[in-house]
């Protein structure tokens, strides 16, 4: 079961980043372009908070089943307080961005509003989602 949900979290991080990635791409070429907000955008960022929800959820069971809450006490170790404090809570900043970028971005009154408002808070949780996946940033885990 933790070997599925392991493998799960693992591959769903490569869908998300793809998928962040378009939005993102899409949001920016739109508000410099000026190109209004529809159908499209409107199923991407969708896509885009859905798969950002069960990564956290199927996360958030990784973290009890492999019982890092029990490691309070150990965090003054980096590689401890990585998995146990930084990774979780920076993805959740992430979580949270990424549905405000979606939710109250598609309430502003311009389309470019819009593109702007999601495009921003989009970019800065993918620089934190990168910034904190432990085997690519993680010091001696390559
Ligand atoms: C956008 C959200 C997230 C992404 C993209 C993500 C990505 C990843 C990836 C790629 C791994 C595989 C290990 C590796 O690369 O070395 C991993 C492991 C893990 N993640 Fe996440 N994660 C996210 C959110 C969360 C959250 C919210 C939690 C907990 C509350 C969590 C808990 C874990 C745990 C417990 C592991 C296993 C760590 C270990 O024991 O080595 N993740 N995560």
């Amino acid at each position: 079961m933790e070997t599925g949900f392991l493998h799960l979290h693992n591959l769903l991080r490569y869908a998300l980043l793809i998928v962040l990635l378009a939005a993102i791409i899409r949001s920016f070429s739109a508000m410099f372009s000026n190109a209004g907000y529809g159908k499209l955008d409107n199923k991407l960022g969708l896509w885009l908070v859905l798969l950002t929800h069960v990564q956290i959820i199927i996360g958030l069971a990784l973290y009890f089943m492999k019982g890092w809450h029990s490691h309070i006490s150990e965090m003054a170790e980096a590689a401890v307080r990585y998995r146990a404090l930084e990774h979780p809570l920076v993805m959740i900043i992430a979580a949270v961005l990424i549905t405000i970028g979606r939710s109250k971005g598609k309430r502003k009154t311009t389309d470019k509003g819009k593109h702007q408002f999601a495009g921003i808070l989009w970019l800065i949780a993918l620089v934190l989602i990168l910034s904190r996946i432990p085997s690519w940033t993680l010091p001696g885990m390559h």
